[in-house]
């Protein structure tokens, strides 16, 4: 068996699914904040169109991706981004998960000293994953809140050489002998899980580096369109675009923007030869969305308005817990992206909170740099929101929560 399969950690959402299993058992109500994944309903008229795609001659489905769903991405990034790309620097994905876990696969050579994977923890933990099963060295580098959740090297960084170790180590080594051996670096803003955003500067910074040192710098986007006050996220693209995109690449998804969760769809864009072999590698595998959701992907990049109506459904819930934790002066990290709140909470307060029925993610299950924290996701309908916060009060002002 392949030892990065042994050597995987059980997958830490289990403890929570056995948890919540148990408080159903015990007649409790569940609020479940836990799984970063939005009931809000799937807009009808992308609905109604999927049924009008689905036709009993369904054929393999188109691996480059159809022309008109790569025309209406290149649109999307346009009047989202200022950026022009063209269609042949854009891969249609099963959403970005799939994209993500198979990039190092590609990009990773196991005879070359060049193979490290950096990316920042807590983390989204598809990029560990699939580094390990590309045979990388992979260096782990600590997010901390006083930097606003913002790479930096500055940090604890832990390090395994997945060709030839199990476990993880703690380093020492400078910035500059990390990025030499590196060949990838993936960064995820809007971040979850702890909501940060990335300015303009930094994002120059690592692109320079990237530049410097031969690297691609992957970054994944999927919370693009997720933004809860008036600035919106900024894209890679946008810093690379007058550099015909060498050496970037994006990953975005339709999952948060329009609730295809279940549906599968999203891109992967950036420099053209990196496409190009991504392309050549995908054709082995069965990774192409089918023709109807590609179909139907294309009315949802090419509409906003079900996108600006599910942002106002998650900042009506967001302003429901800022207010809140305002009041009762629960400290969370400050930012307006995503569907995640980011808060700072001792492991007892949260397990009280989840004996209760109010499920958090703990925060160390998205890996070093989390302990200390757990994860709200704003999924839970706004009324379900309001009766939790009421419960949650009740347990504070009964002296349950200190
Ligand atoms: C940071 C991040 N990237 C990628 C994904 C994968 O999303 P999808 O495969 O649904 O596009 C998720 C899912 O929650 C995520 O949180």
């Amino acid at each position: 068996m392949n030892p990065a399969l042994l050597n995987l950690k059980e997958y830490p959402m289990d403890f929570l699914i056995k948890t919540k299993e148990r408080l159903k058992k015990e007649g409790k109500k569940i609020y479940d904040f836990g799984v970063g994944d939005p009931r809000e309903p799937i807009e009808e008229f992308l609905v109604d169109n999927l049924r009008k795609y689905i036709t009993c001659e369904a054929k393999y489905p188109t691996l480059k991706g159809l022309p008109e769903l790569k025309e209406a991405i290149s649109e999307f990034i346009k009047k989202r981004f200022k950026v022009d790309i063209e269609s042949e620097n854009i891969i249609p994905t099963y959403g970005s998960k799939e994209a993500i876990f198979h990039f190092p696969l590609v990009f990773i050579n196991s005879f070359e000293e060049k193979r490290g994977v950096v990316f920042f923890s807590p983390a989204y933990p598809i990029y560990e994953r699939g580094s390990l099963f590309a045979n990388a060295k992979v260096f782990k580098i600590v997010l901390k809140e006083k930097n606003n959740f913002l790479p930096s090297f500055d940090s604890d960084i832990f390090f395994v050489d997945a060709l030839k170790e199990k476990e993880y180590k703690k380093i020492n080594l400078s910035k500059e002998e990390i990025l030499k051996q590196t060949k990838i670096m993936f960064i995820n803003y809007p971040h979850n899980p702890t909501g940060a955003g990335i300015d303009r500067k930094t994002l120059e910074n690592l692109y320079e580096l990237a530049l410097k040192y031969n690297f691609i710098l992957a970054s994944d986007e999927c919370y693009s369109e997720i933004y809860l006050g008036k600035e919106k996220p900024i894209s890679l693209l946008e810093i690379a675009k007058d550099n015909n995109f060498k050496n970037i690449v994006v990953f975005n998804s339709l999952s948060k923007r329009s609730g295809f969760t279940g549906i599968r769809s999203g891109f992967v864009a950036g420099d053209k030869e990196v496409i190009r072999n991504y392309l050549k590698w995908r054709s082995s595998f069965g990774v192409a969305p089918q023709d109807f959701v590609q179909k139907v992907s294309i009315l949802a990049w090419k509409d906003e308005n079900h996108v600006e109506k599910r942002r106002k459904i998650f900042k009506e819930k967001y302003k429901l817990f800022k207010d809140f934790f305002e009041r009762y002066n629960i400290k969370y990290f400050k930012s307006e992206f995503t569907f995640y709140i980011w808060i700072k909470m001792n492991k007892d307060y949260l397990n009280t909170l989840i004996e209760n029925g109010i499920i958090l993610q703990p925060g160390d299950f998205m890996g070093e740099g989390g302990e200390g924290y757990a994860r709200l996701a704003l999924v839970p309908s706004i009324e379900e929101c309001k009766e939790a916060i009421s419960l949650w009060k009740s347990l504070i002002e009964k002296g349950v929560l200190k």
